[in-house]
């Protein structure tokens, strides 16, 4: 199969390449022998793209036929499509529930529904295997992140479900991480590769003085480890983050402060593609990326960044720096592509290939989350 990048590489010099949409879009031969659908249509025939990046590739539903059942007969042609692209959005499958779509990412994930533990973000489970997205302000911006990339052993494939579309933003922002990773600073790629990420994550415990918890009713950043890991007992905590090659420190409120080091750049696991797989910038808050008064109110509140709920530095321990963040931003950002929401949305995303964010919303959303 053709690299998507070199494909887009190869488009970049064409006039008008970027316009076409559907079919003519594609490498041809790239996902041929598909068996055609209930129309006479081969599943690639009937992609369809919304942006010159071709991400994510889409495709709408024909008269009414079920997700599930485009999904367990399409099962090999949609991980080739998935695996070239990116993300698949699935639209006019009239999904309404939580039940239906924890079927549907079930017939994507086989079965495998992979539950939420260890995570930093405050989210409550809807029903088995099935999260609602995270509950951080609507106000903020949530920056572009590979999900779990600060764990070993990330979820492979990530399936969003919008069962309320947001009237007014609330985006979920899609960066192709392969393209990011060339468009990088070859500096700053060159030093992260060297020294690799350190991450620190910062869950508080049941001794959490009052001024805290007071600082975190008005920012809504922190969890607990008794909710992240859903368990009072620490030594389940620690066997689970020995287990995701992480360490654990305990103080005196009981807080637990867990630190991974971990590569910047991955390899995919089965294309071999490398890409930018890391959250370095989204874990350091930066005048630039948050505005200067959010910073000052929260850097304010948590002036030690080993007790913020999330800060990185490189495995060495050196600083990374708000320029470093910037440009590292600015390469993420030239990658970014974003799309409104439209109620029943099903969104296949590959974690590895493609990251993902949340842009700031006003009044209702509600945006399902299942992994692999
Ligand atoms: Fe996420």
């Amino acid at each position: 199969m053709l690299n998507k990048v070199g494909h887009l590489n190869s488009l970049a010099g064409e006039p008008g390449a970027w316009n076409r949409s559907g079919v003519d879009a594609q490498p041809q031969n790239v996902l041929k022998d598909l068996a055609s659908d209930r129309e006479g249509m081969q599943i690639d025939e009937r992609l369809t793209f919304l942006n010159e990046m071709q991400l994510p590739a889409v495709i709408t539903a024909i008269h009414g036929e079920p997700l599930v059942e485009l999904l367990a007969a399409r099962r090999e042609p949609l991980a080739a499509i998935l695996r070239h692209y990116g993300a698949i959005l699935f639209r006019g499958f009239g999904l309404r529930t939580a039940e239906e779509f924890q079927a549907a990412a079930a017939e994507c994930f086989g079965d495998v529904l992979r539950p939420y533990v260890g995570g930093i973000s405050p989210r409550a489970k809807v029903t088995a295997g099935v999260y609602e997205s995270t509950r951080f302000p609507n106000y903020l911006r949530i920056p572009q992140h590979n999900e779990m990339s600060y764990l070993p052993d990330s979820p492979r494939t990530l399936a969003f479900f919008c069962e309320v579309a947001p009237g007014n933003g609330g985006e979920t922002p899609l960066a192709d991480s392969r393209i990011v990773y060339e468009r990088i600073p070859a500096d700053i790629r060159e030093r992260f590769e060297q020294a690799g990420i350190r991450y620190s994550r910062y869950l508080y415990g049941p001794r959490w003085n009052p001024l805290n918890r007071l600082f975190n009713l008005i920012s809504e950043l922190h969890t607990s480890w008794m909710e992240a890991f859903a368990t009072g007992d620490r030594a389940v905590v620690e066997r689970v983050c020995a287990d995701q090659g992480g360490s654990v420190h305990w103080d005196w409120e009981q807080g637990a402060r867990i630190t991974n080091d971990l590569p910047p750049a991955r390899l995919h696991p089965q294309t071999g593609e490398k890409v930018w797989f890391n959250q370095a910038a989204s874990f350091l808050a930066t005048p630039q990326s948050t505005g200067l008064p959010r910073w000052l109110l929260y850097t304010a509140a948590h002036p030690f960044p080993h007790r913020r709920p999330f800060h990185a530095t490189l495995a060495n321990g050196d600083p990374i720096s708000h320029s470093q963040v910037s440009r590292i931003n600015a390469a993420i950002e030239s990658a970014t592509v974003r799309f409104p929401w439209q109620r029943g949305d099903f969104l296949l995303v590959d974690n590895y290939l493609v990251s993902h964010g949340r842009m700031p919303f006003k009044g209702d959303r509600r945006i399902l989350v299942a992994m692999r």
